[in-house]
């Protein structure tokens, strides 16, 4: 199993926080943002970890993270010249993935929960992570069956069939890469890792799981206040990096 940790994007969100420095390495407590998803990889054992940055911020990744000696894995950087959407990193990581599996991580994300089982038992198709939120507008949503079988995935829906957005830890088997290049821009113009989970769920082969623990996407200042206070009081003994 590979890992990416995709921490492109320009944050405008964020502003003027971000106007010299990347989201993803704004303290989030005692850390920068992005050692939390880099724990989620590292504590399920994965060694190989590709970090997809903006071309302006290149460099303060670099001198943060380095080779990866330090937390005892080995790290691959690869820029991301524009934000073409989450689905992009599948084809900028094609060499680095090669045949293998892979997880995915967004740079601004915050799981409690530990995934290193569903990490080592992952076998082959796709895997993704859901939790119920009340602003279900904001996210890709899953849509159930009566026998709670996810039947569709729809991205920011105005009318949402249910309260569960996947969330940003995502694993596949090697065939991403044929799957995200065969996929066309949405109208916001992104390749959306939503067409991804579908063209899974279309062949059957997206499990969708719940994420039990604390969720936060830190990219508003609001859930940036909330993902502060929560790796304060909850995450500091979670932490292996
Ligand atoms: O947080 C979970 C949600 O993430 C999912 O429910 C959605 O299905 C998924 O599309 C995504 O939605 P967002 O609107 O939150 O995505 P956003 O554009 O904010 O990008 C998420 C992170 O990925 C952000 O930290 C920046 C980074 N990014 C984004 C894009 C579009 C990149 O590094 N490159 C990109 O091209």
């Amino acid at each position: 199993m590979k890992g990416i940790i995709l921490s492109g994007g320009s944050a405008t969100r964020l502003r003027p926080c971000t106007k010299v420095t990347s989201k993803q390495l704004l303290p989030v407590y005692n850390r920068p943002m992005i050692y939390y998803p880099l724990n989620t990889l590292i504590k399920a054992g994965i060694k190989e970890i590709l970090i997809i940055v903006a071309p302006e911020r290149a460099g303060d990744y670099l001198n943060l993270l380095g080779s990866g000696k330090e937390f005892g894995v080995k790290f691959t950087y690869e820029i991301q010249d524009e934000p073409k959407g989450l689905a992009e990193a599948f084809i900028i990581g094609e060499k680095f993935i090669d045949e293998d599996n892979v997880t995915m991580i967004l740079g601004d994300n915050i799981f409690e929960d530990d995934f290193s089982q569903d990490i080592k038992s992952f076998k082959s198709g796709g895997k993704v992570f859901a939790k119920k939120v009340h602003d279900p507008e904001r996210f890709g949503i899953v849509e159930f069956d009566k026998k709670n079988k996810a039947i569709s995935i729809e991205e920011k829906p105005k009318s949402p069939k249910s309260n569960y957005c996947v969330t940003g830890l995502y694993i596949y088997d090697s065939r991403v890469i044929e799957a995200a290049k065969s996929l066309k821009p949405s109208k916001r113009g992104e390749l959306e890792i939503t067409d991804l989970n579908n063209w899974y769920l279309e062949k059957g082969e997206l499990e969708v799981a719940m994420v039990k623990g604390e969720w936060i996407d830190a990219g508003t200042f609001d859930s940036l206040l909330r993902a502060q206070n929560f790796a304060k009081e909850k995450m500091q003994d979670k932490m292996v990096i």
